[in-house]
């Protein structure tokens, strides 16, 4: 989604905000621009498309030279087309007030109206726009850039994370945040704004995170923090502890294939000093302090968008089955508007990997309002989720970039996997059923490891499928999230309509699409209803229907059934899905590549959507 920079210091601006846009070009956008602050005026440039396009477009251009103060911008657009035009950042109408601007000003046609009738010319079809015009309104009379921004803030409702220059105050930036994130790298006679770390960790480590509600003057050498109504913040400075080489492709092909990679070592990382296989035990410290009302819980409430929400689907087939609490798994999107019935017996889990969907979020401060203890199962440290929630895990899978989720959904199930250890455990679970599970569970990397060896030959098959129109994706049980999470990672990236349904649910509709042109993949390990799937997968082929299956290595069978089959290694039923998951991506991922799609920026999505 759209990504800020800004800068104040000694240096040129541009390059600084250059950079840092690309480092957010990962959460997916449409176009781009800049400005710096002149003592005659605002200088800004915008353009659609790609940050490589805006480089080009002011590289030489000397009007922007000679400043020290700046900040950037990359539009995902939601009011008005992508166009040059549309683009951030917006000035007043003297030019002298330029804003950039994340979320959505919701009463933005009433405030415009108001405007307008007051004489203020607008250009652009955003609601960002309206913003420059209201600032530029209050600070005629406000003493300073902070107080005006205030005052206009002060009539806004929606959601925002912004950034205010003006030509009266050079060497001033005015940040302020509401439902949109806002980190401030503290430098050395330097300041950096952005909305996502990225932008930030090649300059500094120390950061300040602002609140909802909060706005901050920021200078090169000091940063004032008050409410919208004046009220001195004193914030502390904390350290961001990932490094740059964790946001470069090292040597991939593209950040999607490295992070589906990583996953043997991201699992294990979310296992580290949280594991103890010989003594089948488990520890997790972010849930200590809560574990006696988790483990009396009446039950466990995921809440999560997209893949996090399949993640929890598997969650809640490995809780129920093991520690034998309810679950319920519920679209983030869905459970804010249809008066849930939630309090304080029940334990809600929100399952985000940037921690900063909107939709999450929004759903986890209304189970809060009714009392639940709200946890958070979290990829990105300091994140908004995982400062508002009373604790939870966090799933150490490090930055993901591309924008298909793959190895946060991994760390996801296993953090899920270890809590339900643990609690099955302080519910009854016996000390040598546990260490079985441990046991399992330690093996998992390595399983995973030889699953993304095979990565060549899923290219092969990948080949012969890349002109499909349509996949269907089946499985049972714990593996049936895994079904959906297939379909969505293809769907997402090589623009195929695909589908994930329960296996047997199939014969209820989904079979009337089978023909020998449609690819159904089956996830069909050797488990408990194993045979029912087989009885599946004879369905599609009475049907012509080209089956690939993700069998065991040691399933004889299967070969006769299937076109194609992909071996994974046998896995504990519910810790299955964390293996079986991974021919799914790389099938994805070689498809897409041989589409000759844009595999980590996917048109349309953004990564972190925190628009609702
Ligand atoms: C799928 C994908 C999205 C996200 C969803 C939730 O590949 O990336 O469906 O899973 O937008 O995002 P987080 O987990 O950041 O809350």
């Amino acid at each position: 989604m759209c990504g800020i920079v800004g800068y104040v210091g000694m240096r040129d601006p541009i390059p600084v905000i250059l950079d840092g846009l690309q480092h957010l070009e990962y959460r997916g956008y449409d176009s781009a621009g800049v400005a710096v602050v002149h003592p005659a005026g605002i200088v800004v440039r915008k353009r659609a498309g790609k940050v490589a396009e805006l480089v080009a477009a002011v590289a030489g251009d000397q009007a922007l030279a000679g400043s020290t103060t700046g900040m950037g911008h990359s539009r995902w657009a939601t009011h008005g087309e992508p166009n040059d035009v549309n683009a951030h950042p917006h000035t007043d109408c003297g030019g002298s007030i330029a804003v950039v601007h994340n979320g959505i000003i919701e009463n933005y046609a009433a405030l415009k109206k108001r405007l307008q009738a007051r004489g203020h010319l607008f250009r652009s079809a955003t609601d960002t726009e309206v913003l420059a015009h209201l600032i530029e309104d209050f600070r005629k009379t406000a003493p300073d850039l902070l107080s005006a921004v205030s005052a206009a803030l002060r009539e806004v409702t929606g959601t925002y994370g912004l950034v205010v220059l003006e030509t009266a105050s050079p060497g001033v930036m005015v940040a302020a945040r509401l439902g949109s994130p806002l980190i401030i790298g503290v430098g050395d006679g330097e300041q950096i704004v952005a909305s996502d770390a990225a932008a930030i960790v090649a300059h500094t480590r120390q950061v300040i995170y602002l609140n909802d509600g909060e706005i901050a003057e920021i200078k090169a050498d000091a940063i004032r923090t008050t409410t919208l109504q004046d009220v001195t913040i004193t914030k502390e400075i904390e350290e961001v502890t990932f490094d740059l080489s964790q946001i470069e492709r090292g040597g991939f092909a593209h950040f999607m294939l490295k992070e589906i990679h990583e996953q043997p070592e991201t699992i294990r990382n979310g296992m580290r000093g949280r594991l103890r296989a010989d003594e089948g035990s488990v520890k997790l410290g972010g849930l200590e302090h809560v574990q006696e009302r988790l483990a009396k819980s009446r039950r466990i409430i995921f809440l999560g968008c997209g893949t996090s929400w399949h993640a929890g689907l598997v969650g809640e087939y490995i809780l129920e089955q093991i520690a034998k609490i309810p679950v319920e798994v519920e679209y983030a999107s869905e459970y804010r508007y249809r008066t849930p019935i939630v309090g304080p017996e029940d334990v809600v889990f929100a399952v985000s990997q940037s921690g900063e969907t909107a939709d999450t979020l929004a759903a986890m401060r209304e189970a809060k309002r009714h009392g639940a203890l709200v946890l958070g199962i979290v990829n990105v440290v300091g994140s908004t989720i995982a400062r508002e929630t009373d604790g939870g895990i966090y799933t150490h899978a490090g930055p993901e970039i591309g924008v298909a989720s793959t190895k946060a959904f991994t760390s996801q199930l296993t953090a899920m996997s270890l809590m339900t250890i643990m609690l099955a455990k302080s519910r009854g679970l016996s000390a040598a059923d546990a260490r079985v599970l441990t046991t399992e569970l330690a093996a998992i990397p390595e399983k995973v490891e030889r699953v993304v060896a095979q990565a060549d030959e899923i290219r092969r098959i990948a080949q012969v499928y890349k002109d499909a129109k349509n996949f269907l994706f089946l499985g049972r049980g714990a593996n049936f999230p895994v079904a959906l999470e297939g379909a969505l990672k293809l769907k997402e990236i090589s623009y195929i309509h695909a589908e994930g349904y329960p296996a047997a649910e199939m014969k209820h509709g989904p079979i009337a699409l089978i023909d020998e042109h449609m690819p159904v993949v089956v996830v069909v390990p050797r488990d408990a209803i194993y045979e029912k799937v087989v009885s599946n997968i004879q369905e599609v082929r009475a049907r012509k229907g080209r089956i690939i299956a993700i069998a065991n290595e040691d399933d004889h069978e299967i070969g006769a059934l299937a076109e194609h089959v992909i071996r994974v290694p046998r896995t504990y039923g519910f810790f299955g899905p964390i293996v079986n998951i991974i021919p799914l991506q790389l099938l994805a991922y070689y498809i897409a590549v041989a589409r000759g799609t844009n595999v980590d920026q996917p048109r349309n999505l953004a990564k972190s959507v925190t628009v609702e």
